[in-house]
């Protein structure tokens, strides 16, 4: 914030130190109101906003303490500093326990009045910022940012509300890209846990020890690489929320250690006797079906069953196509800024294509897909089904067989036949850059009749190349 926007109200009985202290400020950029009298001041406070109240401690009408606690009755956040003669310096000491900010004896130097405000202001800029950042993070996971008003999402919100409030173990399972670490986070951000950490654990693609300590954490020599002790997530996380992702991929003997842990709600870090307790909220989730690997044999029964108190399904985003709409408009706005977000519309083709997409990435591909064409969008204002990959807009397999009922075989067989092939030319192309000699080796295919296939298609290699 700029200076000049910053304003200070100074309350001193004597006219000298009034004026000296409007001038030192004001000359710092400062917008300063002075005044003599303390019932003027605590007035000027309930009509104007003040970022810095300055305040002699001994006066005959009102002393500073009682106009310190007056503005901390008004507004609690209100820095007040205190400007004190020598003789009273401890009760300046006395009211900075009462919440005054700082203080300043006098006779002091323009330059002491100066770094102490500036150091006050300083910090209740940054306290400002922090509680906006604050704001922004717990709006970024509240539920206004989960997308979705389909009968499959209202029921998700229920559980994340019912599992926040409980803060009982949770699973959240589904396909890729439905939103599990979205839901994870909103269950943290709306429970009593918000303000500690949310700790997330990949649990697939670590060794069994690297994965061990990264949980548990371990002490110098447990291991060749462990050459100093380290804490685990699971005691970082303490006091917060631990997400434990992909957690059907944990190791066998990982998942003996974790349900000891859930049992005992104690850690033991690698190489070490001691115990600590942790207190975390715990969720898992996973996108493989957990009593599938139970019944393979690869998920401890005991364990699933300890992990999904509370099972929550996120239903892949073909089985909730009305939140599409929703969905596209989300990703536009978060993709072109407020200022532009009603301006931007997509095309009926356009959004006849998506909504006629399997989306096998869900809701992930359909923000890359979004994101794409916005970026494609370039002074223009609608999203064309050009911008859309070849995918989606080559009429995929799900249009096809949707459409098929109302024409003869021949003819429905013909059409799926024909977005199948653009579809999958397209998606060769894009996987070899362009290069046709690679595209028809791997299609297994002659590289004359992928030329034909190209051209009947209207499509162009050299569209996907790097240089392009
Ligand atoms: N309902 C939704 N509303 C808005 N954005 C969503 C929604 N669901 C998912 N997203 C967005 O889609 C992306 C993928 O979500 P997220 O990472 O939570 O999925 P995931 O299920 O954990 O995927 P993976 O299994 O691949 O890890 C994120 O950018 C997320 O913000
Ligand atoms: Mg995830």
């Amino acid at each position: 914030m700029k200076k000049q926007l910053e304003k200070i109200l100074v309350i001193d009985d004597e006219a000298g130190m009034c004026s000296l202290i409007n001038t030192v400020l004001s000359d710092e950029g400062y917008t300063v109101t002075a005044t003599q009298k303390p019932q003027e001041g605590l007035a000027l406070l309930k009509k104007d906003a003040f970022d810095l109240v300055i305040t002699d401690l001994r006066m005959p009408k009102m002393d500073g303490m009682e106009i310190l606690q007056a503005v901390k009755s008004v507004s609690p956040a209100m820095p007040v500093i205190l400007i004190t003669a020598y003789s009273t310096v401890d009760s300046a000491v006395q009211a900075m326990k009462l919440g005054a900010s700082d203080y300043v004896a006098k006779p002091f130097k323009n330059a002491e009045l100066c770094s102490a405000v500036d150091n006050v202001l300083e910090k209740s800029r940054l306290r400002a910022e922090n509680a906006r950042l604050r704001l922004e993070l717990e709006e970024k996971y509240s539920f206004s940012n989960i997308v979705g008003n389909s009968a499959r999402m209202r029921e998700v919100f229920n559980y994340i509300s019912r599992v926040a409030k409980a803060e009982v173990t949770a699973i959240i399972q589904g396909e890729s890209g439905t939103g599990k670490e979205l839901v994870a986070r909103a269950i943290h951000f709306n429970g009593a846990r918000r303000s500690g950490p949310f700790v997330a654990i990949h649990c697939g693609g670590l060794s069994e020890t690297m994965l061990e300590s990264e949980l548990f954490g371990h002490v110098k020599g447990a291991f060749t690489d462990a050459i100093k002790d380290r804490k685990g997530l699971l005691e970082t996380a303490d006091g917060g929320t631990v997400f434990l992702d992909e957690v059907g991929d944990m190791p066998a003997p990982l998942q003996v250690k974790l349900l000891r842990f859930i049992q005992e709600r104690e850690i033991r870090r690698l190489g070490s006797d001691a115990t600590t307790s942790v207190d975390v909220h715990l969720i898992a989730a996973t996108n493989k079906d957990l009593l599938a690997e139970v019944k393979a044999g690869r998920f401890r029964n005991d364990l699933y069953y300890r992990l999904a108190v509370v099972p929550i399904q996120m239903p892949p985003l073909r089985e909730r196509m009305e939140d599409v709409p929703l969905l596209v408009r989300h990703f536009i706005q978060k993709y072109t800024g407020a200022a532009q977000k009603d301006a931007v519309t997509v095309s009926a083709e356009a959004m006849q294509a998506i909504m006629l997409y399997s989306w096998p990435g869900n809701v992930r591909e359909l923000e890359n897909i979004v994101q794409h064409a916005v970026a494609f969008l370039s002074g223009g204002k609608s999203i064309t089904v050009e911008m859309l990959p070849q995918a989606l807009s080559g009429a995929p397999a799900r249009s096809a067989s949707c459409a098929a009922a109302d024409r003869s075989f021949r003819e429905a067989k013909a059409q799926v036949v024909d977005s199948f092939e653009k579809a999958y030319i397209a998606d060769l192309l894009k996987k070899t850059s362009g290069n046709i000699t690679r595209a028809s080796e791997l299609a297994g295919m002659d590289r004359k009749n992928l030329q034909d296939l190209i051209k009947k298609h209207g499509l162009n290699a050299g569209d996907y190349s790097p240089t392009t």
